[in-house]
């Protein structure tokens, strides 16, 4: 995909679908993981228009520093112990909150965030960087999401953290 994005249509899992061979043509395109980043994040917030979609970066143990994003100004860093974002790098699993205001430790980077989803991408059983995203709405993301957004940072880890032969 040279810089052009065919938006598709149908059901959530058939627009993820469609986006995901586009996705990963366009980090083919080049091996810098921030533009790479940069450029999902702005795919992911066009299509879906989510609230805030972004990465944050294992950069030190213990500690998330933010990525790529598109949307409101956010938390700089994350320590793993703390918020949502904390809490997926730290179990290296994916976490959907249907109510932020119910998860123990959230991070309130923006008072219009209602429900977020986070997914780890885990290589060599570290958690490398997080994928967030945040809606407006409640109970804004279901395993569809979980299952696509796996996928799309499977993408990544792919081309960005291959296992060593
Ligand atoms: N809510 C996140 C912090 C990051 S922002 O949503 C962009 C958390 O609790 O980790």
């Amino acid at each position: 995909m040279s810089e052009t994005l065919t938006i598709p249509s149908g059901t959530k899992e058939e627009i993820y679908s469609g986006l995901l061979p586009q996705i990963e043509s366009l980090i083919a395109e080049t091996d810098d993981l921030i533009a790479n980043l940069a450029n999902i994040a702005a795919v992911l917030k066009q299509v879906f228009s989510f609230h805030w979609v972004g990465f944050y970066r294992t950069t030190k143990p213990g500690l998330l520093m933010l990525g790529p994003f598109q949307g409101p100004l956010a938390c700089v860093s994350i320590p793993f112990d703390k918020g949502v974002c904390g809490h997926a790098a730290r179990t290296r699993e994916s976490v959907i909150v249907p109510n932020v205001e119910e998860f123990p430790g959230h991070i309130a980077c923006s008072s219009l965030s209602r429900s977020e989803i986070v997914v780890p991408l885990v290589s060599e059983n570290e958690t490398q960087l997080v994928l967030d995203i945040d809606s407006i709405d409640l109970s804004a993301f279901d395993s569809v999401d979980r299952v696509w957004l796996e996928r799309i940072v499977g993408v990544i880890a792919k081309r960005h953290f291959p296992s060593p032969a």
